[in-house]
């Protein structure tokens, strides 16, 4: 059985089909990436996963356990996060207290809550920044604190919405780093991304999302070949 098991999921807007008939599975243990223009319905689907809205039809299965009609809160606690493509930081907070939000999930108790965010704070090259308000970081920083406030959690398997989104080159590389270390210790990843170099670092498989539906799937090589994929997402610059 896959960690995460999406059957036939439908999102509508009114008139406007967001996600059409999704259906994938991501196994513990894979990094998956989905790509896709502007407007694919990428967040819509880590949406629909993650508790934020009803999906209008179809499954998701987590762990075994149907998502359905449960709040992000329940998902979060059966150990599936997402992060946000525009980071949530609080800003008059410290880094460390927003990460500690996180934590709270597992650690109610504040010691214990402020060991773990310390703990990922580390992990994720922000240990020196604890007590600097959230909102003095730059984008670089604001996205490891949306990335270390989901880690806080303990999560099972992360959907991270465009996590290097924003970062200059050396900025992307230093996060998939860091990714690839999380990963490594035991996260299941499912990565939105439109920084190809980091879905090419990290991803063992990429599933390509257009106008809401799956048009396409393979290693990252094969799914950079695919003339659909190029004509959908890459567009005519990259044709020979
Ligand atoms: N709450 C909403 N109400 C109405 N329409 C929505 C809502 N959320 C998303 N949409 C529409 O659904 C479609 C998919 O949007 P979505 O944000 O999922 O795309 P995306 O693939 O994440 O795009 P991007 O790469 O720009 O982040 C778009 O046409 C968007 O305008
Ligand atoms: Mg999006």
């Amino acid at each position: 059985m896959a960690l995460l098991e999406v059957e036939k999921l439908t999102k509508r807007f009114g008139g406007l089909v967001a996600n059409r008939d999704i259906s994938l599975a991501v196994e513990a243990g894979e990094i998956v990436a989905i790509i896709g223009p502007n407007g694919a319905g990428k967040s819509t689907l880590f949406n629909g996963l993650a508790g934020h809205h009803a999906p209008s039809s179809g499954h998701v299965r987590f762990d075994g356990n149907e998502l359905i009609g449960r709040t992000p809160e329940a998902i979060a606690a059966m150990g599936l996060v997402r992060t946000y493509q525009i980071p949530r930081s609080f800003a008059a907070m410290t880094v460390l207290e927003n990460v500690m939000v996180g934590a709270l999930l597992r650690h109610p108790a504040l010691d214990a809550a402020r060991d773990v965010a310390s703990r990922v704070l580390g992990e994720v090259g922000l240990g020196e920044r604890g007590q600097t308000p959230a909102g003095e970081l730059n984008v670089a920083g604001q996205k490891r604190i949306e990335l270390a406030r989901a880690l806080a959690t303990a999560p099972k398997m992360l959907l991270l919405d465009e996590v290097a989104g924003g970062l200059n080159p050396s900025e992307a590389r230093a996060l998939a780093e860091i990714l690839r270390k999380v990963h490594a210790g035991g996260v299941t990843l499912l990565i939105v991304e439109h920084v190809l170099e980091v879905v090419m670092r990290l991803a063992q498989r990429v599933l390509v999302l257009d106008f809401g539906q799956l048009i396409a799937a393979g290693t990252p090589e094969e799914v950079v070949r695919n003339p659909a994929v190029i004509e959908a997402y890459l567009g005519k610059k990259y044709r020979a």
